[in-house]
């Protein structure tokens, strides 16, 4: 009996040892449309408890981020505290980048310009583009503007968008707890899509540098904006090297199923730093 749980003791110390979540990783997490640092307040708080570090950052016009609206026409400024961000981190730190929905084109953008200080990028019900499949591919996924139901909606393609609450209700946080429906109706501004050849141009990718990095796509079941079948669209595209799915999981996968999206990143991040030591190409 003893033998036996020195055995068991054993295993779980090799388990402990070689397990590959077992460092501390540092997530970089990037809200969508209309959100903010504030919609990862739950995953945050889990991952945290379980030793990483995280970042929330409010894009610009978002969240409690100052920069009028009036300011922000293009993904470069759009995204400029990432960039700032980016460039403040010490040069042995790498980040987990996670981007929720339009914060998918935060990720791309950050793995492009910044490769060599990124682990790996999760795409959770994200848009995801790839050096084949562009802005203008992915524009195409989004939501005409009769289905934004009560949101106030200007433009069509629809360029400006403030998420009615009948919206958010029914097709964004349906499985979602109400009192983060709740958060969302106090919190949720104003929010821009943005079209045309400059942003094109700023949301390219390359094969050699956002190649060099891996990806993983977290499928959301039951999303009701960005389906999983629009998901899988954009995972035959640019396949990803790691592919989870959460069943139950609507559009606001971080207050739906908070603890399988924090359980399932830090698997994602355990398998990105086993690359990482590995050196694998990750060819696209
Ligand atoms: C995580 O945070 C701790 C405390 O702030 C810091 O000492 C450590 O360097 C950080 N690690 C990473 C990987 O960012
Ligand atoms: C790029 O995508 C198009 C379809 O959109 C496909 O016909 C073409 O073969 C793809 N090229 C590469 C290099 O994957
Ligand atoms: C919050 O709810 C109120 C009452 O339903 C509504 O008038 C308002 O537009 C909502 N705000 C957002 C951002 O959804």
């Amino acid at each position: 009996m003893a033998a036996f749980n020195r055995f068991l003791v054993g295993i779980v110390i090799v388990f402990l040892a070689y397990s590959p979540s077992s460092s501390a990783l540092h997530f970089l997490l990037i809200h969508g449309s209309g959100h903010g640092a504030w919609c990862w307040y739950k995953l945050a708080t889990l991952l945290e408890q379980k030793g990483h570090n995280v970042t929330a950052l409010d894009l610009a016009y978002s969240g409690r981020n100052q920069v009028p609206l009036e300011r922000v026409h293009t993904f470069d400024e759009y995204h400029k505290p990432l960039s700032e961000y980016m460039k403040s981190l010490s040069p042995e730190d790498k980040v987990v980048l996670v981007g929720h929905s339009y914060g998918g084109y935060g990720v791309s953008w950050v793995m492009e310009r910044f490769p060599e200080k990124v682990l790996g990028g999760v795409f959770a019900s994200a848009f995801m583009v790839g050096p084949n499949f562009t802005l203008e591919d992915t524009n195409k996924l989004l939501p005409r503007p009769d289905q934004l139901d009560d949101s106030f909606v200007i433009g069509d393609p629809i360029r400006i968008v403030l998420i009615g609450p009948h919206f958010a209700a029914t097709l964004l946080y349906q499985n979602s707890p109400p009192e983060d429906l709740k958060l969302a109706n106090y919190s949720l501004r104003l929010t821009q899509f943005f079209y045309g050849d400059v942003v094109n141009r700023q949301i390219r990718v390359t094969k050699e540098r956002y190649g060099s990095v891996p990806r993983a796509y977290v499928i959301d079941l039951e999303d009701k904006l960005i389906t999983p079948e629009a998901q899988r669209l954009m995972i035959a595209r640019t396949p990803p090297q790691v592919v989870r799915q959460i069943r139950g999981a609507d559009h606001m996968v971080q207050f739906s199923k908070p603890r399988e999206f924090a359980n399932n990143l830090i698997e994602i991040g355990g398998l990105f730093e086993s690359f990482d030591q590995e050196g694998k190409p990750y060819a696209l």
